[in-house]
């Protein structure tokens, strides 16, 4: 058995979070849909708002609080739709904006919040004033709204630097007449200029107009960019990237400049009852974070160091630690992210020997080194049901309820990302984790729509099927529904309590209520602690918990829950 707790870590405590009250978000599990790979009703091969709407059911019943939706707008798909040509409409193949209110209207009808990507730190090459901007003469206008500069050399012929962008190759391109335009990402992304009060004033209409259609929340793409010093002399690459440059000194990302435009957002977000959410994608140093997240400024940021993290009982735990009292210190809640539309599945990444290249993995097509999927499906479930049972938010990815792996064999020819092509095809990228979702165990596209499905789906998504796993209390889609409706019953204060002396590879700890949550990270079998058990992520003994697994349990006075 378990020894009492003997440490302590308070964090803030909270109202219940309970749908309706402004800090709903604070305990959220928020379930991120990437639309072009959700559900598609019109069979053309790519997902669509009417697919959404018509598995919001599949929402509903899974019990999650809100969706976060990634781009759906207008966009020439340089970049899985970060690429956005008009901020303030929906891509055709996507749907309409009367499809998009009644989404909206779905999910507000299933008691189901919603959030919605916003890209501000560039636009699409198609977006109209970045026509504009090439159309116009070096020093125009039109042209400072994005970032242009002249190319050194005689004639301008070389880039005004030698930044690389993050999908690789040069950061700058050249428009024939001497001047290059920054790009930190796909050449088809130009920067916009955040020095120029137009492109915060559009922002501002932007976040105006989905906050009026009903949407709930944001997600600050690359929130940390934005702002940017570019006066000259330009930096090199090199010394761009020098480690001991101090906080918030850095040319391009995590700026002090950064938090006026996010103050200002705060004030649009808050004039609105009840104020709108939002949480920053900001890739800064842990002890950055608190800065995006906040009240006045996004109020939240993503925490993703357990992206990073093995599956290993001290690294959890000190992520925890870490990000709790961070979060504390910013007057927000903690979020935990498991996967996204960035990053190899963890129910792959856990099947991985531990420091496992995932890189050099997605190219040997999956086969190099052997993954263990079993094993990997084991410590996902595990991982999972320890971060639910965690003060803050959690943020779930399409398709890890039904414990999807990744699909490492995608053939080049099919690969989307433009990390393939931008790296010279060193970097398979991250198509492998956006693949269709598969509804039906059989059919055109395992139910994903009525035609074939915009990338390759593996015979294999057939054992992974929504419709295959419905109603088995041993599938990975029950323990999912079980998980996040003894969430919601057991929703408390954002306390947490760490239950010290438990066994080597065990971490576990208690939330007001008499909740306690216990993780073997080991494989071997362990006692069980004292409490009855309401939840566990895979087959347990009278008396033992075993390897890999995690249980919830509670004590005598939270049994009538
Ligand atoms: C964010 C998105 C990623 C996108 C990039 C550029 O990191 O999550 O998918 O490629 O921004 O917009």
């Amino acid at each position: 058995m378990l020894e009492p707790a003997t440490a302590t870590t308070a964090t803030t405590a909270t109202p219940d979070g309970a749908a309706g009250d402004a800090t709903w978000w604070r305990q959220a599990v928020v379930y991120q849909v990437y639309p072009r790979s959700f559900a598609d009703s019109n069979g053309d091969g790519t997902g669509d708002l009417p697919g959404l709407t018509a598995r919001v059911p599949h929402l509903a019943h899974l019990g999650v609080d809100a969706v976060w939706l990634s781009p759906f707008y207008p966009s020439e798909l340089a970049d899985g739709g970060y690429d956005v040509a008009d901020h303030r409409d929906v891509d055709p193949r996507i749907g309409t904006l009367e499809q998009f209110d009644e989404l909206v209207a779905a999910l507000h009808g299933a008691g189901i919040k919603l959030i919605v990507d916003i890209v501000p730190n560039h636009s699409s090459d198609r977006h109209p004033w970045f026509r504009q901007a090439l159309a116009a003469a070096p020093g125009s206008p039109e042209r400072e709204r994005y970032v242009f500069r002249r190319g050194r050399g005689e004639h301008g012929e070389l880039p005004p630097s030698d930044w690389t962008a993050a999908f690789g190759g040069p950061a700058w391109e050249h428009v024939g007449d001497g001047e290059w335009y920054l790009h930190l990402f796909a050449p088809e992304q130009p920067d916009w200029n955040w020095a120029n009060p137009e492109v915060r004033e559009d922002h501002l209409r932007t976040l105006r107009f989905w906050a009026d259609r009903g949407v709930d929340g944001f997600r600050i793409d690359v929130a940390h960019a934005l702002t940017k010093d570019m006066s000259l002399p330009l930096p090199t690459a090199a010394e761009l990237a020098a480690d001991d440059l101090p906080d918030g000194a850095h040319r391009l990302f995590d700026r002090e400049e950064v938090h006026e435009v996010y103050r200002e957002w705060r004030r649009l977000f808050d004039s609105y009852d009840p104020p709108r959410t939002a949480v920053a994608e900001a890739w800064v140093p842990a002890h950055r974070r608190s800065r995006y997240a906040s009240p006045d400024g996004l109020g939240q940021a993503f925490n993703f160091d357990l992206l990073r993290s093995a599956f290993d009982a001290c690294s959890f735990r000190a992520v925890v630690e870490e990000n709790l009292a961070l979060a504390a210190r910013a007057g927000s809640s903690s979020t935990w992210v498991l996967s996204n539309h960035d990053v190899v599945r963890h129910a792959t990444r856990y099947a991985l020997p531990d420091g496992a290249d995932e890189e050099a993995w997605l190219l040997s097509g999956g086969t190099e080194p052997p993954a263990d999927h079993e094993r990997g499906l084991r410590r996902a479930r595990a991982a999972t049901a320890f971060v639910l049972a965690l003060p803050g938010s959690t943020y779930l990815y399409q398709g890890e309820e039904l414990g999807l792996p990744e699909v490492a064999d995608l053939p080049a020819g099919a690969l989307q990302d433009p990390t393939w092509v931008r790296s010279g095809g060193t970097r398979k990228g991250r198509d492998g984790c956006r693949v269709p979702l598969p509804w039906k165990a059989s059919g055109t596209s395992f139910g994903f729509g009525p035609g074939p499905a915009h990338l390759p789906q593996p015979g294999w998504y057939a054992d992974f099927a929504a419709d295959a796993q419905d109603g088995d209390p041993a599938s990975t889609l029950e323990f999912y529904r079980r998980a996040l409706a003894r969430r919601a019953r057991l929703r408390c204060a954002e306390d947490l309590e760490w239950v010290e002396g438990t066994p080597e590879g065990v971490v576990a700890f208690r939330r007001p209520g008499g909740w306690t949550c216990a993780t073997n990270f080991g494989t071997e079998p362990v006692p069980l602690p004292a409490g009855r058990v309401v939840l566990s992520s895979g087959p347990i003994g009278e008396t033992l918990l075993g390897g890999e697994t995690t249980v919830w349990l509670e004590d005598e006075a939270g049994a009538a829950r």
